[in-house]
């Protein structure tokens, strides 16, 4: 499914849908550009998910965590972290916390980490706005998307 946003508010609006229809276990990849709005969409995923905390690009930080009346959400940026590297950042628990939701810009490097069943979201530039690609790698990211799609 492919969503173009005009604006960033767009973007975010398109993030708090995605976000009231994920729960534990889910992983989002988020795949594009500099500046295409991985940052901004999953500020939006947090707040549909019902998350008054602050959404911040965690390029330095690597992780950060965000609280949710019922989820925590694993927000990761693995730009410029190569897959050696990933051993230490906790990916694994992550993934396997049935109370967590990642969120993962610049996934490349954590590939190993990620069930097979992920929902990827490519991210492009657009002249004015940007391109959202929604896929779905297995039956959970699927329906997902077809929710998504429907709302
Ligand atoms: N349609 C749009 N959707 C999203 N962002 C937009 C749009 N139009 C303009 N912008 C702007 O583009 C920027 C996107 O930045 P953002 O940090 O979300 O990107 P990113 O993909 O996370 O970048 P990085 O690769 O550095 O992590 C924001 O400043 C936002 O205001
Ligand atoms: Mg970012």
């Amino acid at each position: 499914m492919v969503v173009t946003t005009k604006t960033e508010a767009q973007t975010l609006a398109l993030g708090r849908r995605l976000g009231r229809l994920l729960k534990g276990y889910d992983v989002v990849c988020l795949d594009g550009d500099l500046g295409s709005g991985k940052t901004t969409l999953t500020r939006g995923l947090a707040k549909g998910l019902g998350s008054c905390n602050r959404v911040a690009s965690p390029t330095f930080a690597l992780a950060r965590i965000y609280r949710s009346p019922r989820w925590l959400i694993y927000h990761l940026d693995l730009y410029r972290v190569s897959a050696d590297q990933t051993r230490d950042i906790g990916l694994e628990e992550f993934t396997s916390d049935p109370r967590g939701i990642c969120v993962v810009e610049w996934p490349q490097a954590g590939e190993a980490y990620y069930p097979k069943d992920r929902l990827e979201v490519r991210l492009s530039h657009l002249k004015c706005g940007r391109k959202l690609r929604f896929i779905g790698k297995g039956p959970r990211s699927r329906a997902i998307i077809r929710r998504l799609g429907v709302n």
